[in-house]
């Protein structure tokens, strides 16, 4: 579980992060939505310690992360940033492996090539593995920094916008992984993303922040919900319900001059497009990739 207890980010006078108290359950995916400059990332980034907090305590399985050493929180927590941005000239292997670096110290035991190969392969860079990665396109880079975090096997998995730069086969395949991954690992993945629709299919948990606050959280349900999405975005956005999942038409939904209340003249009411349908097993022809679980490391004396 991880634990936000009154944390609070300041840059000089301004406030980005104010006054946050929230929980994040084990396992299970927890999404982070909210606009541009809501506080998304610095949140992320304090609850990983890349940036220092300016008030607050942040706990990680009962681990306060501002004193914990860092090579016992590295075994425990990963996380990808939202840009990336590499000094050195590395071939995709070499950074997905780098992502082991925690575990193997550099020299890599039979596990952490392991790792490293399952990693590649669910994020089909497999074939891609000897390029550099200034010489792929930006979605292929996005997906081996990914790999790259995935491949730490930590229990917890923080992605700040994993969907980005990929095209719709590739981020529902990454979400797919992500569930599989949660679910049979019982790994905790927290991610942000901007598609409100990926965030409401995919995750058991929301957490909608604007100007540095925590708007809403709760599950996909409560979240998802025209006057709480005004609240959040300006915008007036109509939710559907197709076999049992909430969606957001939001391609041309009105901007709000001001956000609450929502004017009358906008229905609240989810509107209910298919009844959930018992899932079939998709045809094998038109199955997507199969999706793979990393299985957990088994030798913890080669690693220690
Ligand atoms: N180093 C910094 N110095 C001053 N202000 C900063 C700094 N880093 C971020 N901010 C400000 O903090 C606020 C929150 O930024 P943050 O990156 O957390 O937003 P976000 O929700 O992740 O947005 P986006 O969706 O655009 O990624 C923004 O207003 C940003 O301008
Ligand atoms: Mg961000």
């Amino acid at each position: 579980m991880i634990t936000v207890q009154s944390v609070a980010k300041r840059y000089g006078d301004t406030v980005v992060v104010d006054d946050v108290s929230l929980t994040i359950p084990a396992g299970g995916i927890t999404s982070i939505i909210g606009p541009n400059g809501a506080g998304k990332s610095t949140l992320l980034s304090l609850v990983s310690r890349l940036e220092p907090m300016s008030a607050g305590v942040v706990t990680v399985d009962g681990l306060d992360v501002s004193t914990t050493k860092s090579p016992v929180l590295a075994k425990r927590m990963a996380i990808l940033r939202q840009e990336n941005h590499l000094t050195v000239r590395l071939s995709v292997r070499d950074l997905v492996a780098f992502g082991r670096f925690p575990h193997s110290q550099g020299r890599l035991t039979k596990t952490d090539v392991e790792h490293v190969d399952k990693a590649l392969d669910y994020m089909g860079l497999t074939d891609l593995q000897d390029r550099y990665i200034d010489q792929l396109s930006g979605g292929q880079r996005q997906r081996a920094y990914v790999a790259m975090v995935i491949c730490q096997d930590t229990d917890y998995v923080l992605l700040d916008e994993p969907l980005n730069n990929l095209d719709m086969k590739h981020s529902v395949h990454m979400m797919q992984h992500l569930r599989r991954i949660a679910n049979e690992l019982g790994k905790t993945i927290v991610f942000v993303v901007h598609d409100i629709n990926f965030a409401s299919v995919y995750s058991d948990h929301m957490i909608a922040m604007r100007d540095g606050r925590v708007i809403v959280q709760g599950s996909p349900r409560d979240v998802m919900d025209p006057r709480k999405l005004a609240e959040i975005y300006d915008l007036y956005i109509p939710i559907q319900e197709v076999e049992g999942e909430r969606v957001g038409i939001y391609y041309w939904s009105p901007a709000l001059p001001t956000a609450v209340p929502l004017p009358d003249t906008y229905s609240t009411e989810v509107q209910v497009h298919q009844e959930p349908q018992p899932k079939a097993p998709a045809a094998p022809e038109a199955a997507a990739e199969p999706v793979k679980v990393i299985e957990p490391a088994t030798s913890d004396a080669s690693e220690n």
